[in-house]
């Protein structure tokens, strides 16, 4: 069952994205060499308790974090811990605001300093990835169209779309219906509507697609080791467009 979301519904996600979009910028200003992970996830969980709201990743299916932060070859639901953000690397920030009973889901893949021009290069391809994917959303679209237009940018470019983790709905829940796969078909899949409210939040990987979960049960990295990007926004399906809710103005 996808829910259709009312305009009041809607100004929640909205209020409740904006603050994770600003959560993210706060974070990028404070992201640099010598920063542990566990820092920022500190930053995190103040900026949003300043504001009224929520980690709805701290203790959901017993995440131990307020964010997840994922870098390099992590791919996502990386546990913010000692480890150091070193000058070249990738760093995934991937934060989710309950605010009013709403959610707001948003990632972008942060470069830290001198990184590597390969490592830029999947950054920026995964960045395109989504907003190609983004422009494809409008009512009477298909889900399928989505998964198509992140496929066909990044795997002529010799990169893979992770399989395992898909984009969501979004609402008072934050995981919905329906579950939005980044690889598909154009005109495949369930046909979009207005006021449906979800993620497109592509990994891609510079390998393989393959991923693993270690010991912890939650750090999914890249199989062969290889770097990992990813961004997200959470959508609004808006008559002959989309409109981006988890944008900071
Ligand atoms: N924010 C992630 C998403 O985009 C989910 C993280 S769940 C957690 O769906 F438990 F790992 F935090
Ligand atoms: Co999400
Ligand atoms: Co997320």
């Amino acid at each position: 069952m996808i829910f259709i979301k009312t305009a009041s519904e809607i100004d929640k996600i909205r209020r409740s994205g904006r603050l994770a979009s600003q959560t993210l910028d706060h974070v990028g200003a404070n992201i640099a060499p010598g920063v542990t992970t566990r820092e920022l996830d500190r930053l995190i969980s103040g900026f949003m308790a300043s504001r009224g709201a929520v980690p709805a990743t701290l203790g959901y299916k017993r995440f131990p974090a307020s964010s997840c932060i994922s870098v390099n070859e992590v791919v996502c639901h990386g546990i913010p811990d000692s480890r150091i953000i070193m000058d070249g690397d990738l760093v995934k920030v991937d934060v989710t605001t309950v605010l009013d009973g709403f959610f707001g889901d948003t990632c972008r893949t942060f470069k830290v300093g001198n990184v590597p021009p390969k490592a830029a290069a999947l950054a920026d391809a995964t960045y395109e990835a989504m907003m190609l994917a983004i422009a494809a959303v409008r009512d009477g679209a298909r889900l399928g169209d989505i998964g198509f237009a992140v496929q066909s940018h990044v795997e002529p470019k010799g990169y893979s779309v992770v399989r395992e983790f898909v984009g969501h709905g979004v609402g008072k829940e934050f995981h919905e219906s329906p579950s939005v796969h980044h690889r598909g078909e154009k005109g495949a899949g369930v046909k979009l509507k207005s006021g449906m409210t979800f993620t497109i939040e592509p990994m891609v990987n510079e390998g393989g697609w393959k991923v693993k979960v270690l010991g912890d049960g939650w750090t999914a990295v890249t199989a062969d080791g290889k770097l990992s990007a990813q961004f997200e926004h959470t959508l609004l399906v808006d008559g002959g467009g989309s409109e981006i809710l988890t944008l900071s103005e």
